[in-house]
């Protein structure tokens, strides 16, 4: 079972910091470094590879399922920081292909440094659909995205040892997850065979947060097998942007509730450029130890929320970690080697 924090509380929680936290504008510098971003042809993605960019890093790679996309926000990014355009490359990235992941991380083996990873990619939708045989939300959402963080995991450390630095390797969740109510758990057997059986897709609503939910558990797992040592000295964090403008929903939905949506975005959201500092933030070389295995919010580190916190939050991350890292197994066998 979950153990969801109340819609009131969470309301009020996210309305303090929608309209009270102050995002700083990241200044820490990315000299001389690699930083690769997930889903950064548009969005929050974009935005974060921007500052990074900004901020001095010496290669950026936008890893985009569309290269066209990525070619033409590269240009933008080129325009608006008036960088060198040997920074920023693109490479192909299906976050919904696990052939394609593994394609990705091994061509990441051969950059001669990887400093930081923003696993920002993720789709929401009310639609039911499958990808490569599941649904899709909870592959590109959850496993493709842990996936590829196992697989570049090796190449983080290695850098950080080589070049005496510290890796960073964050992923996007949603402070949503705090009111993912899983109801999954209550059906005896597989967690991921209950997520992918369309008797689920009722329930379409909770997809986007439960897989968030499970990211972060996910998250913690990672982060707790890979303690900071001098042979791992990489920081794991999952992070979320808050409410803000971006392409995420990208359903057909009825004119008056997309009315209904800008109204409510246009009081609560931050603009996509404030919600790329937090990503950005999440990824900046001087981040402190305090963050490894942590939820930040606001650019802080924040509590988890009773899903992750409570005894049966607990009981409930073991229950659904146990599946997910045998599945990732599965997947690509010898991929949770890397972790203790
Ligand atoms: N906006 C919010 O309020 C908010 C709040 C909390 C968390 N987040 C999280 O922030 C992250 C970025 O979202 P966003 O708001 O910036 O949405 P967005 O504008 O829709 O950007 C999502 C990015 O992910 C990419 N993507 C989706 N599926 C992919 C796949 N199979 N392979 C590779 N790339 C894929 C998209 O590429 P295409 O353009 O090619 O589809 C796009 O570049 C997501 O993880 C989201 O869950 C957003």
């Amino acid at each position: 079972m979950s153990t969801p924090m109340s819609r009131l509380k969470f309301f009020f929680m996210l309305m303090k910091s929608q309209w009270f936290a102050k995002i700083p504008v990241p200044t820490s510098s990315f000299a001389g470094q690699t930083v690769i971003v997930t889903g950064s042809n548009t969005g929050l993605g974009k935005e974060a590879a921007r500052h990074v960019v900004r901020l001095g890093a010496a290669r950026v790679i936008l890893a985009v399922r569309t290269e066209s996309k990525g070619q033409a926000a590269a240009e933008d990014i080129l325009t608006t920081t008036k960088a060198n355009k040997n920074i920023i490359e693109v490479w192909p990235l299906d976050m919904s292909d696990f052939d394609s992941i593994k394609a990705f991380a091994e061509r990441a083996q051969g950059l001669d440094r990887l400093d930081a990873v923003l696993e920002n990619a993720g789709i929401n939708s009310m639609n039911w659909t499958k990808v490569h045989g599941e649904e899709q939300i909870l592959r590109i959402n959850l496993l493709g995205t842990v996936l590829l963080g196992l697989l570049l995991l090796p190449k983080l450390r290695e850098s950080a040892k080589k070049y005496n630095s510290t890796g960073r390797l964050s992923f996007v969740g949603s402070d949503l997850q705090y009111v993912a109510p899983m109801l999954e758990a209550k059906v005896p057997g597989s967690l991921l065979d209950a997520m992918n059986d369309e008797k689920s897709a009722k329930h379409q609503m909770n997809r986007y947060p439960n897989s968030k939910l499970l990211l972060q558990y996910a998250t913690r797992e990672i982060a707790a097998r890979s303690p900071l040592t001098p042979d791992s000295n990489v920081l794991v964090n999952n992070m979320t942007p808050g409410v803000c403008k971006s392409d995420l929903v990208r359903d057909k939905i009825p004119l008056i509730v997309q009315a209904i949506m800008a109204v409510v975005l246009g009081v609560l959201a931050r603009t996509t450029e404030v919600g790329g500092r937090t990503l950005t933030d999440a990824v900046r070389p001087d981040l402190g130890k305090e963050t490894h295995g942590e939820f930040l919010m606001d650019c802080k580190v924040f509590p988890a929320g009773p899903n992750v916190e409570t005894a049966t939050g607990k009981e409930l991350a073991k229950r659904c970690n146990a599946e997910i890292f045998a599945r990732l197994e599965h997947i690509s066998p010898g991929v949770t080697k890397v972790l203790a």
